[in-house]
């Protein structure tokens, strides 16, 4: 068998880990051919791709980022994959092709399978909002990343009497604030999913203060945002899901805090640090089974899917599945958060 693999979105701990697992298993398992296309999707229109042997992925386990590089697509070349998707797997010899990516790539992926090329998806991000998956690898790094910041920051914060409101990623799910938010003892977290309410978030902050303690830290999703009328309102821009997308709202947030309270502020925007360096050892092992079960399952012929966590057991589910909804944070997990602020 020929198999081509790609990685396409924003880059995330455990995608080498994939890639290396899939020549493994393919390569040494099956004695298949295995060709990374370089830059996702680009890399397949544009025909960039080399050989993936032993030794083009030894060492890979570790690294964080993609051997293979990464790019989003625009839809039109998109488009064009798809009006030649059969002639492009017969010219290029793919009898399967593994992207590994979020919910734009994993769209991308149904519409080329749609189309008549053969597909097995593998889903990664940070952000973990792939509904049909327990977990995607990436999570566990980047919130261990978080949990490590919010640690150090409560020191500083403690020292200088401080407020700290410390930004993590999250445009449309907050699953990295809540559990970055609860492993590091945040004494506020702020979702996408529930507009909070700034009068609320001061009560519980100066509460604090007025109890004795020297400091707070507030946790939030980039994509959170002030319930109407709870703070002077800036409207956000429209991204492509039709969302309204918020810019600096741990700046934002931090000013009116001190403003409001009386303390000094600090904004801290994590970024893409939480994107970067070595996987967690979960990351690693689901990258690695998600890598073994792609290539099973392209050789059961079984494309259209997407492998999957559930429970502790690795699934495959139909990519339509896989990208019909984002999985968000439920009331309740954010209920069991608010009992530990
Ligand atoms: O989807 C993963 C993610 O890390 C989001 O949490 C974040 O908003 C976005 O990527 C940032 O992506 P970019 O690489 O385009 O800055």
């Amino acid at each position: 068998m020929r198999i081509g693999v790609l990685t396409a979105g924003g880059d995330c701990p455990g995608l080498n880990a994939v890639i290396r697992s899939v020549v493994h298993r393919a390569v040494v398992g099956h004695g298949d051919e295995v060709i990374g296309f370089e830059d996702g999707f680009k890399g397949l229109l544009e025909r960039r791709y080399r050989k993936l042997d032993l030794d083009a992925v030894s060492g890979i386990l570790s690294r964080g980022g993609t051997i293979l590089g990464s790019a989003r697509l625009e839809r039109g070349r998109l488009d064009e994959a798809c009006d030649h998707a059969e002639e492009l797997c017969g010219e290029l010899g793919l009898d399967a092709l593994l992207p590994i990516g979020g919910e734009g790539t994993l769209t991308a992926a149904r519409m080329l399978s749609d189309a008549g090329m053969p597909v097995v998806g593998v889903p990664k991000t940070i952000d973990n909002d792939i509904s049909a998956t327990d977990r995607t690898f990436g999570f566990d790094t980047a919130v261990g990343v978080a949990t490590e910041a919010l640690d150090r920051l409560k020191t500083t914060a403690e020292s200088h009497q401080r407020i700290m409101v410390v930004e993590v990623m999250g445009r449309h799910a907050g699953w990295i604030a809540l559990e970055s938010g609860m492993a590091g003892g945040a004494h506020g977290i702020c979702l996408p999913e529930r507009p909070f309410q700034l009068d609320k978030l001061c009560e519980m902050i100066e509460e604090r203060f007025s109890r004795g303690k020297k400091f707070a830290v507030v946790c939030v999703a980039e994509g959170a945002h002030p319930a109407e009328g709870s703070m002077p309102y800036e409207k956000g821009r429209i991204d492509q899901y039709g969302h309204e997308r918020f810019t600096g709202i741990g700046n934002r947030l931090a000013a009116e805090l001190e403003r409001r309270i009386g303390k000094e502020a600090r904004p801290v925007i994590l970024g893409h640090v939480q994107r970067g360096g070595t996987p967690t050892a979960f990351d690693r092992v689901l990258a690695t089974r998600f890598g073994w079960h792609a290539v099973e399952a392209a050789h059961r012929r079984e494309f259209g899917m997407m492998t999957a966590l559930r429970g502790n057991d690795i699934r495959l589910v139909p990519l339509a599945e896989a990208v019909s909804e984002l999985k968000t944070v439920p009331e309740h997990r954010m209920r069991e958060a608010e009992s530990v602020y």
